[in-house]
Formats: structure tokens, sequence, C-alpha cells
């Protein structure tokens, strides 16, 4: 019973001291992320320092090539930027909210990275200022370059029927959410045209364009085709084909079985009234 009690006390003793032991240098880097060619890429980036909370102006966020911190790809200082990446570079991250999401513009087949994020925290102790710096060598994000992006996918709701609203999804995966795909289609107009974006896995967003829109029999074997522009300027598009289903066809079907009950009730009319009169005449 002495050691229970004793070990719940060690376990309470490292629940209250947990949160300050928990100040570390960490870093949570996507490690792997795709990126169009010509395009642009966002790299979600979150980190922690130990002491205490500081401002962004007290943080300077640096990313750099793996292993090479002197091959820097961003810094507030637009002079220590290697050539091959100034102004192609924007921290979309607030580093006070420990947030160090980087964007790469203009993407180019020899960015593959590794990149790896830099913090130098600014101090001041008794009027001289100190930084103390941590690379996040482990937790560096690579990127394997697409020639082209993806064609979008398009989804259809159940069945068109003429007069009803219907509704076309088009679709398309990527990872540059701070310049996301535009959608064009073949017909109806802009109002009728809902645009959601989300989250599929770190890094990796989708964007869908639905249409809802009213078909008419003239619209029945026609092509419906959605345009994705990406940033950067490539373009992919993908059609499917409608088929509406008339509401005029109901009649077709109404007016024979119409016509094929009144025929039988005449018929069993006629079939009882020559039995009636066949059992009258036998009977006298
Ligand atoms: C970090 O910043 C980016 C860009 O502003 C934002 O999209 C993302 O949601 C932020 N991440 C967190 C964990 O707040």
């Amino acid at each position: 019973m002495e050691k229970v009690r004793r070990l719940i006390f060690i376990l309470l003793l490292v629940g209250i001291c947990s949160p300050a032991l928990g100040e570390k240098w960490t870093a949570s880097v996507v490690k792997s992320l795709e990126a169009v060619v010509g395009s642009c890429v966002v790299l979600p980036c979150s980190f922690n320092y130990p002491g205490t909370l500081l401002p962004t102006s007290r943080l300077r966020g640096i990313w750099h090539l793996s292993k090479e911190d002197t091959k820097i790809v961003y810094s507030e200082d637009n002079t220590k930027v290697l050539d091959s990446f100034k102004g192609r570079t924007n921290m979309l991250g607030k580093l006070g909210d420990k947030n160090c999401t980087l964007e790469i513009t203009d993407v180019k087949d020899h960015d593959n990275g590794p990149f790896c994020f830099r913090i130098e925290l600014v101090k001041t102790h008794d009027n001289k200022e100190t930084t103390e710096k941590y690379s996040f060598v482990d937790e560096c994000a690579e990127l394997k370059m697409q020639r082209d992006p993806p064609e979008p996918e398009l989804f259809q709701s159940n069945t068109a029927v003429q007069g009803k609203p219907y509704a076309v999804t088009c679709s398309v995966r990527h990872t540059c959410p701070s310049h996301v795909p535009v959608f064009t289609w073949s017909r109806g107009s802009k109002d009728d045209v809902i645009h959601i974006q989300k989250p599929v896995l770190s890094g990796i967003w989708e964007t869908q364009s639905i249409m809802v829109f009213i078909p008419e029999e003239k619209d029945d074997h026609t092509q419906i085709t959605c345009t994705a522009a990406f940033n950067g300027g490539k373009v992919k598009s993908r059609s499917i084909q409608l088929n509406v289903k008339r509401i005029g066809n109901i009649y077709h079907i109404i007016i024979p079985v119409a016509v094929a009950i009144g025929t039988a009730v005449i018929f069993g009319v006629i079939c009882i009234a020559v039995m009636k009169k066949y059992k009258l005449s036998r009977m006298s």
C-alpha cells in the first residue's frame, strides 16, 4: 500500500512539473510535400523553445538549406538570402504564435530542399542583448517536383432531371493554399458556383467548385467542362456528358396505361351483360 501511495505521489509531481519540463527546442515540419514547378508551395511549420513566451519582435526566423546554415533561403534581412531564392520566399506564419509556415513562390525544379528552420531568440539582460539560436536540422522539408498540376476530378449528383436543380462538383488537390486554383465552367454563371477549400493532410489542400443549375431538355447529351487555372498559369480541364431525364416521358406512360384500363373495363362490362342475358334466356 505504501508503495502505491508513493507511486501516486511521484506521478502527481511529474504531472505538475511536466509543463515546465515540456518546453524544449522542437519543431514540427512536413517532411515531404509535392510542389508544381512554376506554382507556389506552402510548408506548414510550428516550433517551440524553452523559457518565456516572446513576441514576434524578439524572434528571428530563418530558413536555410540542410546542414549548411549559411545557405539562407528566407530571412527578414533580404541581403542574406541566396540569389536563387531572393524575392521568392515569404514567412506566412506569425513567429510570436510559434508558427514558422513558409511560402515559396514561382517554384523552380531545383527547389527540392531540404529546407530547415532556425529560430533566434533576442533577449536583453542588464541592457545587454544576447541571442540564442537553434537550427532544427532533424526536421527539414523536402519537395517532390511535379512538372504539371493534376487534372481536376468531376463528380455528378444522382441523375439529372429536367427542371430540377442539379449539382456537378469539380475538385483538385494542391499544396498552394495561399494562391488557390481558380475554376471556370463551360456553362452557367458565376452566381451558380460555390467554392470550398479544405485541408486533406498536413500541407495538402483540396479546392472544390460546385456548380448548381437547372438542366433543360436541350442539355441532354451535351458536355460540361470544368477548367482549373493554377497559380503560375498552368491550366487543366476535364469534361463529362450530361444525361437529362425528361419529365415529358411520364405522359407517354400514363396515356397507354389509361387506354388499356379503359378498354379492359368496357370489355368486362360487355362480358357481364352478355352472361346475364345468356342466363336469363336459359331460365325461361
Ligand atoms: C500558421 O500560419 C499559417 C499561415 O498564416 C496558417 O494557415 C496556419 O493555420 C497556422 N498554423 C497554426 C497551427 O496556427
